[in-house]
């Protein structure tokens, strides 16, 4: 049994960007699991597009998101194979420019084979971190309409992660991305917050209105950041 989540409501628009955030449990990946529809709401809707999801085709609909999943998944193959993964018809470009936003580049030029170094089954031969930007890498590399990262930053260090999120800002143009994160710095330029608390919205808003009103929230922040870390992030 999922967590039942209730009282959920929220708009994430096209062009901008929508984080969550909550204690480990709260909810956040059974509700962007419910984006691509790896379950289905019982109550109430998801819309895309003024659309009930339900009501567009699982293949139709996974073709417009890009969901790189809390746990990455690598499958055997190449590293570009892997990259390629849901779109096959990618170019070689397609495939170097998503290795470059998603700061995997570096170390892929750094094996013998490069792009066509082959990748064991469930992604033993790559480190974590390298698991988790080539996962990014097969998002972006779709160009979708919809972006869902669950988690998907948490095994980069802080450098890592702030740059690939601002390389990421460069292509995502009109698309919407959702993000879930443990981080408050992952989170702190978002357009919209939304604030889980056991299955529930706790808030919404930028960091700003939810430092101002939001007790979850805040606490949240002083658990990861220091008194003089969080005036820096509100001048
Ligand atoms: N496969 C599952 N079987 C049983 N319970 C589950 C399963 N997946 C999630 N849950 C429960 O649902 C609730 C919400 O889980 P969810 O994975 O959405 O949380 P989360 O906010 O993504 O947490 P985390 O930050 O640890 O990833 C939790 O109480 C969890 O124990
Ligand atoms: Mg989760």
């Amino acid at each position: 049994m999922m967590y039942p989540l209730n009282n959920i409501s929220f708009t994430a628009k096209p062009g901008e960007t929508t984080a969550f955030i909550g204690s480990t449990g709260s909810g956040k990946s059974t509700l962007v699991n419910l984006i691509p529809r790896f379950f289905d709401v019982t109550e109430g809707s998801i819309t895309l597009d003024g659309v009930d999801i339900r009501e567009v085709e699982k293949e139709e609909l996974r073709k417009n998101i890009g969901y790189v999943p809390q746990k990455a998944v690598l499958f055997s193959g190449t590293i570009a194979s892997n990259i390629a993964y849901g779109c096959e018809n990618a170019s070689e470009d397609t495939i170097e420019e998503a290795a470059e936003i998603s700061q995997s580049k570096e170390f892929i030029m750094a094996k013998p084979n490069k792009y066509q170094s082959s990748i064991a089954q469930g992604g033993a031969n790559v480190s974590g971190g390298q698991k988790q930007r080539l996962s990014i890498a097969r998002a972006i590399a779709r160009h979708p309409k919809i972006y869902v990262f669950d988690d998907s930053f948490s095994a980069l260090d802080f450098k890592t992660d702030a740059v690939l999120r601002k390389e990421l800002s460069k292509v995502t143009g009109n698309s919407t991305v959702l993000i879930v994160a443990q981080r408050i710095s992952t989170i702190l330029h978002a357009d919209k917050i939304v604030v889980l608390d056991e299955g529930k919205i706790a808030g919404i808003g930028t960091h700003k209105e939810l430092m101002k009103n939001n007790e979850v929230y805040r606490q949240i922040a002083s658990s990861q950041l220091s008194q003089a870390d969080i005036e820096a992030t509100l001048a």
